[in-house]
């Protein structure tokens, strides 16, 4: 009880927040998506599907040398990382991230999710290497882990000048990425809120502005059905691959 009285003070401080709280509040409602049974037979067809990276942006028609982040650019930041004084986030598919973006040479890209800014770090890395490209990232603090400082601590400071953090839930922060960039998305990583329902939100919103020949990526996709019933809906070719134990989706638009 005080848990939850303390996670509403949280919230109350931030009014930007108050939307993403209200929906909280809201799916206490709704039917809920994200139970073992959902968990169970998404992971079972994601496991079905699961292929490596590599293979991956081959059945999707993204050619050329799968190489994945270097050594050093990983090793940098591990030591950035050392200096975080929270624990955070897991990291996404940073070699699937760093390939398709320097194979599709993306010039502008949404993420939601940053934490140690691992996915960021992979975009931003490729970027660089093509030299075009701006990354637009979306992040909410964990709420009463007082991170806030360390959000993004794996990118050094040479690759920032392409990098907009918005610090700022999904509900908010997506549209005010998409107004930013004004136009249309080469690529999306989506590494956030993780339910049906957060995904339900975010990924109509993405796929409406991805261009055609963009890639919508997935983290968590074990997690409920959403992916599974998305690729479905569109019809598009998909993949998936497993990345340390969970499965990443990947959806290229036609
Ligand atoms: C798994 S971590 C992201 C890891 C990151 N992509 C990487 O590769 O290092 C998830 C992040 O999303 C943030 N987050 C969770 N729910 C969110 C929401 N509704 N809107 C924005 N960010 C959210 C968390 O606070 C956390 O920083």
């Amino acid at each position: 009880m005080i848990k939850k009285f303390l996670t509403l003070c949280w919230f109350f401080q931030r009014p930007t927040f108050w939307r993403h709280a209200l929906q909280l509040i809201i799916r206490k409602f709704l039917t809920n998506y994200d139970s073992l049974q959902y968990r169970i037979k998404a992971t079972k067809w994601a496991e079905e599907q699961a292929i490596s990276y590599a293979d991956a942006l081959e059945k999707l028609e993204i050619n050329g040398i799968k190489d994945g982040m270097d050594i050093n650019s990983i090793e940098e930041g591990i030591k950035l990382a050392s200096k975080s004084k929270v624990d955070m986030g897991g990291p996404g598919d940073i070699n699937l991230l760093f390939d398709a973006v320097r194979l599709l040479n993306s010039k502008y890209v949404i993420e939601t999710g940053v934490a140690y800014g691992w996915s960021s770090l992979a975009i931003l890395t490729a970027m660089s290497r093509n030299g075009l490209g701006k990354l637009f990232s979306i992040d909410m603090p964990y709420p009463k882990v007082g991170n806030e400082s360390f959000v993004g601590i794996v990118v050094p400071d040479r690759l920032k000048k392409r990098w907009t953090l918005i610090r700022e839930p999904d509900r908010r922060g997506l549209e005010k990425a998409i107004n930013l960039i004004g136009g249309s998305i080469d690529l999306c990583h989506y590494d956030s809120d993780k339910s049906w329902w957060g995904r339900a939100y975010a990924f109509p919103l993405l796929w409406k502005v991805l261009k055609p020949g963009g890639l919508l990526i997935s983290d968590d996709i074990q997690d409920n059905m959403y992916f599974a019933e998305f690729v479905k809906s569109k019809s598009m070719p998909f993949a998936v691959t497993k990345s340390d134990d969970k499965f990443v989706g990947i959806i290229r638009k036609l």
